[in-house]
């Protein structure tokens, strides 16, 4: 009997919160019949709560990984190392054609180490972007991940010119466009309005009340959060804030745990920054759909704001996604409390600067990737 040939695996890693929106089109697109290719899931487990990583996979249909290295948390170089070590027979006993990893997390740089050392080719998605600050833990993640990639498909013009600064082959890099926001417009239609996600949402035994809007808060970067008297003072700011307008604030569990070793659990109490566990995509999505303003320190919410035209204020002194304040409704006041009043006063009182949707951030991102991919891997590139 002749045995039908296999099509090339591309054994794909996610780690953390932020990859499973960038994986699912990739692994939908992957597994489509047409492509000749063929997903397979890892999933290192440097995220693990159900609030981290279980609603993810169950909203945005991301199939069960195959498998489940379950790493953890621990120090960078005891995260990177444990899943160094559970992948390398991963990839023994699979033997896949590429690795595809995404961002810029541990669980990026790890797996991608380890499959170049064994002559495996990494394929890194939303490669190139650069803050240029190297303090960022995921700064060392980006450059490094995007020195061993043999294809690099990148999110907005400005990496390119970033790779080939670094000495990356320009045949290797491919402008595919935006996973993170086919996912948004994928999933914009069954977004859960922010009513429902805040109805239980109450402070000395009245309701939150929305009907003059609201502002969505997110904070875990380690320069923000991890040194009480920073975290302090922006906290203080933002309960300044919440007078003129009601913050709520998902907290990832990272800031959580941060903001009780710094003693500011009273000072949030008695404000109207309203403190909730971190919450689901689709929950996300609808708060930040409708919220009049965004503070954040994050990469992703950056772009999600300007896919979704709300105004982002961004509490770092940098940001590796320049495209959303050249083109988008992003704004980079790092964390001085002058800064951000005068930002968000400016956005309650003219509705901010307006913005327009970057080039190929279209929905369409994943299907370009697959497709190069399937032309690389049979030789057609
Ligand atoms: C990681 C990424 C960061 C990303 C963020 C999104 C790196 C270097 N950082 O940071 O780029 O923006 O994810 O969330 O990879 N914890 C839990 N439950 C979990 C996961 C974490 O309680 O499911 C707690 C643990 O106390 C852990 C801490 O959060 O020590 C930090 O988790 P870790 O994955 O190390 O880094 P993040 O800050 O989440």
């Amino acid at each position: 009997m002749v045995r039908k040939p296999q099509p090339p695996q591309i054994l794909c890693v996610v780690g953390a919160r932020p990859n499973f929106m960038k994986i699912a089109p990739i692994m939908r697109g992957l597994n489509h019949p047409q492509t000749g290719l063929s997903g397979k899931l890892v999933h290192t487990g440097q995220h693990y709560d159900a609030a981290m990583k279980t609603t993810f996979f169950e909203q945005l249909h991301i199939p069960q990984p195959d498998i489940d290295l379950e790493v953890g948390s621990g120090t960078h170089a005891t995260q990177t190392a444990d899943i160094m070590k559970r992948f390398e027979p991963v990839l023994d006993e699979q033997r896949p054609h590429a690795v595809l990893v995404v961002g810029d997390v541990n669980s990026t740089i790890a797996c991608a180490l380890v499959a170049v050392k064994k002559g495996i080719p990494v394929i890194h998605v939303e490669a190139g972007l650069r803050s240029g600050d190297r303090t960022m833990p995921e700064e060392i993640n980006r450059v490094l991940t995007d020195q061993i990639s043999e294809l690099l498909f990148t999110t907005e013009k400005s990496a390119a010119d970033n790779l080939l600064r670094e000495g990356v082959d320009s045949d290797r890099i491919h402008f595919a466009g935006n996973v993170m926001i086919d996912t948004l417009r994928y999933n914009l239609a069954q977004a859960i309005p922010a009513m429902t996600t805040t109805s239980g949402l109450k402070k000395n035994g009245s309701r939150l009340d929305l009907s003059n809007g609201y502002g969505l808060l997110t904070l875990h970067r380690p320069a923000n959060v991890d040194h009480p008297e920073v975290l302090q003072n922006l906290l203080s700011a933002l309960v300044d804030i919440s007078r003129d307008i009601p913050l709520i604030f998902p907290v990832h569990p990272r800031t959580r745990q941060r903001i009780i070793d710094a003693g500011l659990e009273p000072m949030i109490a008695s404000s109207a920054l309203y403190m909730t566990g971190p919450l689901g995509y689709l929950e996300m999505l609808g708060m930040m759909k409708d919220a009049r303003l965004v503070l954040t320190d994050s990469g992703g919410i950056q772009e999600e704001t300007t896919a979704l035209g709300i105004p982002c204020v961004t509490l770092r002194e940098n940001t590796e996604r320049p495209i959303t304040v050249e083109q988008g409704t992003n704004t980079i006041v790092g964390n001085d409390p002058r800064a951000i009043h005068a930002c968000v006063a400016d956005i309650l009182s003219t509705g901010g600067k307006s913005g327009c949707i970057p080039e190929l951030w279209d929905g369409q991102a994943a299907e370009r990737i697959v497709e190069t991919i399937a032309l690389w891997s049979n030789g057609s590139l």
